[in-house]
């Protein structure tokens, strides 16, 4: 039998320590595919390529799965996303994640259960990147929602919150303002939410919803919402549990799927082995029970919580003074230990 190929993108900034890191633990724990490397980011710019290039795109595609580090973009000059340019081409619509408790995690909310999922809408919105300049003084950006973007999204989120067992879908927007984009969304929740009935669908307006998620976020199930509300909901969300070094995510379209933090590139510590390497490691494990391999996923998902709950060895993100390579050598000692 042939073995399974997997797209590694390292990225750049932290992306290149928390990658290797991520092999490391998941190797350790006979997770061993082939990985298939692919540049993206400053990698490929130093090389003259596109942040994004038509050869990773590719590659991408033909394997269908990859796990890839963040990539940095420069504010309000520069190249345009790589992100935003791999989620485009490769049609990723649906970007998935979740929040969890994790005991040991500093934060406001250490003594509350949270456990929601984010799915945010990936590929429209003030994403689709068209912007102009009609007059020098005047900047414009088109907001683009499409009816067939809604409902594979809700169809994505409905059949997840089906899949997991979930009880309630909540559609965070602001169609009191923009009533025809954010409407065409929220009127295509309701009428996805007809064919589920066993789920309890309802809404919030996305401020209200930041202020309920800060106060009161164990009230929230799933949160599904458009493209730049889920961008900053869900960093937001990564602060209630302890910060974006826990806060993992999925991209996932119709025929590939790309597994990533939330986190971006981190310049300010990229390159001093500093990094918490835990959502990129979390998004492996989402990568590793969408391939069916829950066995291996829940015991290294087990092992990085007892590691978290004893507090003795951490990166300084969650207060500890562990290096990437020291939390990962605790990680993989305490899934041998469990192993017995
Ligand atoms: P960031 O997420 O890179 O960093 C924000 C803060 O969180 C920093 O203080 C950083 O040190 C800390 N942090 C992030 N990840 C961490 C980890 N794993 N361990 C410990 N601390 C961690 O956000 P920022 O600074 O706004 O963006 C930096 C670059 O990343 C930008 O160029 C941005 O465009 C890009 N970015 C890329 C993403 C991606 O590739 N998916 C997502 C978000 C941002």
């Amino acid at each position: 039998m042939n073995a399974l190929k997997i797209g590694l993108i390292p990225g750049d900034g932290i992306g290149p320590e928390i990658t290797a890191a991520v092999q490391r633990i998941l190797e350790a724990n006979g997770f061993c595919p082939e990985w298939v490397p692919l540049e993206a980011g400053q990698p490929a710019i130093d090389k003259g390529l596109p942040a994004m290039p038509e050869e990773t795109l590719n590659a991408v595609r033909e394997l269908g799965i990859a796990l890839k580090g963040p990539t940095a973009t420069p504010v309000g000059k520069g190249h345009t996303s790589a992100n935003v340019a791999l989620r485009k081409a490769l049609d990723l619509f649906a970007n998935v994640r979740p929040t969890r408790s994790i005991p040991g995690a500093k934060g406001h909310f250490q003594d509350t259960r949270i456990d929601l999922i984010i799915v945010r809408e990936n590929t429209e919105d003030l994403y689709a990147g068209i912007e102009f300049q009609p007059h020098k003084d005047i900047a414009q950006a088109i907001k683009v929602i499409t009816r067939p973007g809604c409902q594979r999204l809700f169809k994505y989120a409905f059949e997840m919150v089906r899949a997991q067992k979930r009880k309630r879908l909540t559609a965070v927007h602001k169609a009191n303002i923009m009533k025809l984009t954010d409407g065409m969304f929220l009127e295509e929740f309701y009428k996805a939410a007809v064919e589920y009935p066993d789920i309890t669908a309802d809404d919030i307006i996305v401020d209200n919803c930041c202020m309920q998620l800060v106060t009161r976020p164990e009230q929230f199930d799933v949160i599904v919402t458009e493209n730049l509300y889920g961008d900053i909901v869900s960093d937001l969300c990564a602060g209630l549990v302890g910060g974006l070094g826990l806060a993992a995510g999925a991209n996932i379209g119709e025929n590939c799927a790309v597994f990533e933090a939330v986190h971006g590139s981190a310049p300010d510590i990229a390159g001093k082995g500093l990094a918490n390497p835990t959502a990129l490691l979390f998004s492996a494990l989402m990568m590793l029970r969408h391939l069916g391999e829950n066995v291996t996923a829940d015991h290294i998902g087990g092992a990085v919580l007892r590691v978290c709950a004893e507090g003795k060895v951490l990166t300084g993100d969650m207060g500890g003074t562990a290096s990437t390579e020291e939390y990962a050598s605790e990680v993989i000692r305490v899934c041998l230990e469990k192993s017995g």
